[in-house]
């Protein structure tokens, strides 16, 4: 049996404010360790690294995440009793709920949907002398998912609704403003989706069967009862915000494309699979989620360290994703890494790890994939733009984070 090595301060909360995304691998590097011990907002909490920490992580037996959730993550990024929250039978019964929209003819649906918008963007982007990308992407995927889903959004209301996802994200690494901003614009989207839910249920508004919104307003729990209103609503959020979150993707993909321009080049002359491999180093090398949570189900031992019951443990997603035990040069921007990549679900985990449908990686990973992909062919093979001067700069301290100026694009012309 040997002890988890021990953070020497008392707290590191102000710590993991400070160092953000490299919150646990500094630490691992001064302490000399893949797993150290520390407290986070005076919780004990383990933190670990590494591929074997990862398949650890995610077997269901060992860990559970009931209780893995702060409140104040609660009342912004996801919701109140959501799939996120739930283990066992319940988490399968929801999570395949999920999954039943990720089939590949809905996501060929969303595809078609997302192309229509991005050929509607580039008709107003033409007008323009300047765009933000990222505030426009938000908007165009805020269209998109709610047209996919069923979810009716008038014209006044998309760019609110498109901040409001934004701020739901926004929140989840922050304290102050920020978070109270997330927490306003999780109860406008509660209502706004709670009441939808209702419409749908009593008949008032019909929905297409198969759509997100259906899907989940007829949803049956366990006991054979749908859904409790809100419960409901957080759910079908859960299909919502994410996808808009795609626009930070999106952002650093064109960023991808800036600061490594050969890539534009290869994929213009459609050398190879470059696309897929781009998106997955963009979804490696740039931030997003720094870490995920879960607690410890009962006793166990893991490489001779003692685990106990109600302990959390977090697993450091941005520093397996820059690990050079796991990556080659990690800090290098080299999609052609993924030519002879073994697929392994423990080692590229920008959207969690281990298995969809039984344990709880993201529902909507292919669909995030597939998103970023037509993206990359909108930005190579469709419009050409500037970029002008900007700060394109962002922190590793802020989570999440973003390049300064949201990518700005300029003067952008359709390509014949
Ligand atoms: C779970 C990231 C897009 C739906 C997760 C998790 C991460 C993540 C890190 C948690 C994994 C874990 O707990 O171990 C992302 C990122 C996205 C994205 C970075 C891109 C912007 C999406 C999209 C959807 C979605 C587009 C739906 C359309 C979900 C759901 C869960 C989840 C429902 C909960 C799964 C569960 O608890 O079983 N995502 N996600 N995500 N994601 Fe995503």
């Amino acid at each position: 049996m040997t002890t988890i090595p021990k953070d020497k301060n008392f707290d590191s909360s102000l710590i993991l404010l400070r160092d953000g995304y490299e919150f646990i691998q500094k630490k691992r590097e001064k302490l000399g360790t893949d797993i150290f011990r520390t407290r986070l907002m005076l919780k004990k909490a383990i933190c670990m690294s590494g591929k074997e920490a990862a398949e650890v992580f995610y077997d269901t037996e060992k860990f559970q995440r009931k209780g893995a959730t702060p409140k104040r993550v609660q009342k912004t990024l996801f919701g109140q009793k959501g799939v996120q929250t739930l283990d066992n039978s319940a988490h399968r019964q929801r999570k395949e709920m999920f999954m039943s929209l990720m089939k590949p003819d809905s996501l060929r649906g969303f595809l078609e949907i997302q192309r229509s918008y991005w050929e509607k963007y580039i008709d107003k982007w033409e007008k323009e002398e300047q765009i933000i990308l990222f505030n426009e992407a938000q908007e165009l995927l805020c269209r998109a998912v709610c047209t996919w889903s069923g979810v009716p959004l008038r014209e006044e209301e998309v760019q609110q609704r498109a901040r409001d996802f934004g701020a739901m994200v926004d929140a989840f690494g922050a304290i102050g403003p920020r978070h109270w901003r997330g927490k306003q614009a999780r109860k406008r989207a509660e209502k706004w989706i709670g009441n939808l839910i209702k419409e749908i249920r009593n008949g008032k508004i019909h929905v297409e069967k198969g759509t997100a919104a259906h899907t989940i307003a007829f949803h049956r729990e366990l006991d054979g009862k749908f859904l409790d209103t809100q419960v409901a609503a957080v759910e079908l959020i859960n299909v919502l915000r994410p996808t808009v979150a795609i626009a930070s993707y999106i952002t650093f993909t064109a960023l991808a494309l800036h600061r490594y321009p050969q890539y534009k080049k290869k994929i213009l002359s459609g050398k190879g699979n470059l696309t897929e491999m781009l998106v997955q180093e963009v979804r490696r090398f740039y931030p997003f989620t720094p870490m995920v949570g879960a607690i410890v189900r009962k006793d166990f031992e893991w490489k001779g360290y003692i685990f106990k019951p109600g302990t959390l443990v977090m697993l450091d997603i941005y520093g397996m994703l820059h690990d050079p035990e796991l990556w080659e040069d990690p800090g290098e921007f080299y999609p052609e890494r993924f030519i002879n990549w073994d697929g392994n679900p423990f080692t590229l985990i920008p959207q969690g790890g281990g298995e969809h449908l039984h344990g709880h990686r993201c529902a909507g990973e292919w669909l995030t994939i597939e998103s970023m992909k037509q993206a990359v062919d909108f930005l190579i093979n469709r419009i050409t733009y500037e970029v002008p001067d900007q700060d394109l700069t962002f922190s590793l301290s802020r989570m999440p984070t973003l390049p300064s100026s949201g990518f700005i694009l300029g003067k952008i012309k359709r390509l014949p």
